[in-house]
């Protein structure tokens, strides 16, 4: 059990890469608060999970919401060792100057400006308890990026960043900022980041571009993050990894 008695809250936790995170933690041991926008997707998720995973309803991009998010998870937990910064949205796959204001802003909310709020909440729990960890799900987009996706790209880029300067200014609290960038997998976001429709053809051109040629799977990302939220991981701060089957190299 790796994750013995921990607490962890994991957004974007009805669907995808964040369901994945939370079945994982629950089986290494780990207390979960499945959080997500759709309230139906995170209460399913934590039902399946069982007592361990606790759901809540949240907006990530909302401060009020996440401060909420934050206390339900003391309440129900008594304690926060973690905060997975994991809900994402995307536009589309399509031409930079066809993303109306409206997509570019509620990109820029939920990939970026939920690491600010979930900082303002966290920060004080994880000081007033001696430390904690935050790990925050970017992207390949935003180490590499590709034509189609680019405000999603810019915000991924802006994510990585969060988690340096995060993790420099919160080190003498002893609390750590990770990263992890997955390449494209198979989730609710799929047909998005293709811009076509998810057919086998469609999917070998993405494939063709994954040196290890398979897609990201859900449980990739999670068991990359277990060792994040582990205390193995005490001196890992500001790392930013890639786990996209060396699409980066
Ligand atoms: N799937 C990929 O190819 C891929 C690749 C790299 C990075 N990512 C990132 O992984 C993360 C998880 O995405 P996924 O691929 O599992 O997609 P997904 O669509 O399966 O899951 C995303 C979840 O986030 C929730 N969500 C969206 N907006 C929210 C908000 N404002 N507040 C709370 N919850 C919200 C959705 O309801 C959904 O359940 C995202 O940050 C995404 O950008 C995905």
């Amino acid at each position: 059990m790796r994750l013995a008695k921990k607490k962890i809250i994991v957004t974007g936790a009805g669907s995808g890469f964040g369901a994945a995170m939370s079945r994982r933690f629950v089986k290494e041991g780990a207390q979960v608060l499945v959080a997500d926008l759709n309230g139906p997707a995170a209460e399913k998720v934590a039902r399946d999970i069982g007592p361990q995973a606790v759901p809540f309803t949240v907006d990530v991009s909302v401060g009020s919401q996440v401060k909420a998010m934050v206390d339900k998870a003391l309440s129900a937990f008594g304690d926060l060792d973690a905060v997975v910064n994991n809900a994402g949205y995307t536009h589309k796959n399509q031409p930079m100057l066809d993303v109306d204001e409206a997509t570019y802003d509620r990109c820029f909310a939920v990939n970026v400006k939920s690491l600010y709020w979930a900082a303002q909440a966290a920060v004080p729990v994880f000081r007033k308890r001696g430390g904690g960890a935050f790990l925050n799900v970017a992207s390949v987009a935003g180490i590499r990026p590709r034509p189609g996706l680019s405000w999603y790209n810019a915000s991924k880029g802006a994510a990585i960043l969060a988690t340096k300067t995060m993790a420099v200014e919160l080190a003498p609290s002893k609390i750590r900022v990770n990263a992890l960038c997955p390449v494209m997998g198979v989730t609710g976001m799929l047909e998005s980041f293709m811009g076509m429709p998810d057919t086998p053809e469609n999917r070998s051109r993405f494939v063709a571009t994954i040196p290890m040629g398979r897609l990201a799977e859900a449980d990739d990302i999670a068991k990359a993050a277990v060792f994040y939220l582990t205390d193995d991981a005490e001196f890992v701060t500001g790392v930013c990894m890639p786990v996209d089957g060396g699409r980066t190299i």
